[in-house]
């Protein structure tokens, strides 16, 4: 470990110390100003001294403008420093605080316009193209760049906003909505989050927005045009919920609402507490995808309740949260379908460790991050390579113990901060009088780098006619073409997609390729799973004539899974390389930070 990079002990990532003044309650009171893009007004933490000698506070900082800090119980202003910046990470704000136990202080300041956090979109942005939006992405370390705050997930608070927008601009945000203000051109939107959540959990986004009831719990909200669409796309919520309380235990967060973000949202899904943010591409009109959002229901426990405690550890948010979100499509339709899903899980592993390169240390399940930005380490190695192990653990000691077990842990860590030791020690008190616990080598399954140690045996009854057809297309001789519509007509999406990555795989010809979109048209399908896996196979072959689909297509998401592999391979084919670097400089602006950054990344523009 080299702890020189670290920026403290406990995180990598923040500077701040929140074993010993922590912050309880967050306030915030914040005009959004579209005009000049910036949020602007004040934030009031609520201070507790866990070390009652200590006398100072340190905040996490980016690009942050700090106007005054006071007591907020006596108006007297408090003494401060700000450090210098450390690229990504930010800068240290060590502030002065009362000498009593518990406190209130408010920063006055303001957010900057390059803020890693927040996307200003133009009105010719959006699908309405008469109003502006804004979204957060706060995830894993940019809340530092909205307000000031202890930017770490070992500390969780409360909170409350009063956002004050634009009329007939509507406010989000991951909390209850309480009330709306009528304020003459402006309606101040008032948030409260009585569950205590980490920092990269506020999230926030303003825009055109309407909402459809899906149940007494769920509403779907989106810009208009899209509503219908969306609420078609959504429907099955409720019975997700229901899925995800039976795996899990209770839902705490009293709503559960989605948001369909516009296309530059740079993920698939982000779980911010009462109303999940979703990429668009999810619409594709069929429910094919709603995988998301069980993933990001799932995320109400794993993640949550039960958090990694810095991001070294952020195999405990997402491993667990694929095996819920398995668990949840288990439930639903049956374990073949959960075992295929994992089968899809892993070939998405093979090709992520394929691209980091099995000697990367970031493929290891628990990984070091010291001087690392956590944008950069992001990859599917804790999802997969996390739920890998936790379906072994399922196997070895028998699927009805197992479950047992996992709503257990959920109970004894919900509203808390945890590294894998703690979940180490608590499976081995938890199974302490049970041997199977002897066969579990924890060193090979948390350090060891490429793929998972142990692969259990996965159900393929859903997988053999995906293997099979491809293996037609790859004895196929050329002779006369014996390949149509109806091979795949009774496929799910989800084998169609497993076909296609296992076509990825494979070495296959650019002649054979070019008869499989005659037989399936893959060019032109909906879904962007599909598209993702078949446009790659395209390129690994250099077929010129999708060329301009490809582009369209990256040209029209912001969704990072998608346009981050696919610039990669265009950068690799020597002859489309400088038209894909022109296509990026020139659809750059419309991309949120995080993609722009690690896509100049991929294409070498940047180390
Ligand atoms: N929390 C993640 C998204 C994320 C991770 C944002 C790290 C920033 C940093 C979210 O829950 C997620 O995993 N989304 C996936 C969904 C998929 C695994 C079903 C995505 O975006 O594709
Ligand atoms: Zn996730």
């Amino acid at each position: 470990m080299n702890s020189n990079k670290r920026l403290s002990p406990n995180d990598p990532g923040s500077y701040s110390l929140p074993e010993r003044v922590a912050v309880s309650h967050i306030n915030l009171e914040l005009e959004v100003d579209f005009t000049n893009e910036k949020l602007k007004g004040f934030v009031d933490l609520s201070i507790n001294k866990i070390d009652e000698q200590c006398n100072q506070i340190i905040l996490d900082i980016l690009d942050l403008n700090v106007v005054s800090i006071i007591n907020r119980d006596n108006g007297s202003a408090l003494e401060y420093t700000i450090g210098d910046r450390l690229d990504v990470f930010g800068s240290k704000l060590e502030v002065q605080i009362p000498l009593c136990k518990t406190s209130t202080i408010r920063i006055a300041y303001e957010t900057s316009k390059t803020a890693t956090a927040l996307q200003w979109l133009l009105p010719e942005q959006t699908l309405g193209k008469k109003y502006p939006y804004l979204f957060s992405q706060n995830q894993p370390s940019h809340a530092r760049s909205m307000l000031p705050c202890q930017d770490t997930p070992s500390i969780k608070s409360t909170y409350s906003a009063k956002i004050t927008v634009p009329k007939p601009l509507t406010a989000l945000m991951s909390a209850v909505s309480i009330d709306i203000i009528d304020c003459g051109d402006s309606r101040k939107f008032l948030f409260e989050q009585t569950v205590p959540v980490q920092s990269y959990l506020i999230a926030i986004a303003v825009g055109n927005l309407v909402s459809k009831t899906i149940s007494p719990m769920s509403k779907v909200w989106s810009e208009p045009e899209e509503i219908d669409k969306a609420v078609y796309e959504f429907e099955e919520i409720p019975e997700l919920l229901k899925c995800a309380e039976k795996v899990c235990g209770p839902y705490v967060w009293k709503i559960y609402d989605v948001l369909v973000m516009p296309p530059s949202f740079p993920f698939g899904g982000m779980e911010n507490p009462c109303l999940t943010f979703v990429t668009p591409t999810l619409l594709a009109g069929d429910r094919s995808l709603v995988d998301v959002i069980a993933h990001e229901i799932a995320h109400s426990w794993t993640g949550n309740l039960v958090t990694n405690c810095n991001f070294e550890h952020f195999w405990l948010n997402e491993g667990f949260t694929v095996y819920v979100e398995r668990r949840i499509n288990g439930l639903l339709y049956g374990e073949s379908s959960r075992e295929f899903a994992a089968l899809g899980g892993l070939e998405d592993l093979r090709q992520a460790v394929i691209d980091l390169g099995a000697q990367n240390p970031l493929t290891k399940l628990v990984v070091d991050l010291s001087g690392i930005d956590p944008d950069d380490a992001f990859s599917t190695c804790p999802y997969e390579k996390g739920h890998t192990f936790l379906f072994y653990l399922e196997k070895l000691f028998g699927a009805e113990k197992f479950y047992l077990f996992f709503k257990s842990y959920v109970d004894k860590f919900k509203y808390k901060s945890i590294s894998t030791e703690d979940f180490k020690s608590y499976l081995l008190s938890y199974f302490r009088t049970n041997n199977k616990t002897l066969q579990i080598d924890w060193d090979l399954w948390l350090y060891t780098l490429g793929m998972p140690p142990i692969i259990p045996p996965y159900d393929s009854s859903y997988q053999d006619v995906c293997e099979k057809l491809l293996d037609r297309w790859i004895k196929w001789d050329g002779s006369d073409e014996p390949f149509n519509e109806s091979d795949i007509s009774c496929f799910q999406t989800s084998q169609k997609i497993q076909f296609l990555a296992l076509l990825l795989k494979n070495n296959i010809t650019l002649i054979k390729i070019k008869a499989m979109q005659k037989a399936y048209n893959f060019n032109n399908n909906r879904n962007c799973e599909i598209l993702l896996r078949w446009f790659r196979s395209c390129l690994k072959v250099k077929w010129l004539d999708p060329l301009e689909l490809i582009f369209k297509f990256i040209n029209n998401t912001g969704r990072m899974k998608y346009v981050r592999p696919i610039y990669r391979d265009l950068y690799n084919w020597d002859e489309v390389r400088q038209k894909a670097i022109e296509n990026f400089e020139k659809n750059k602006q419309c991309m949120m930070y995080v993609c722009q950054y690690t896509v100049s990344k991929d294409l070498h523009l940047r180390d």
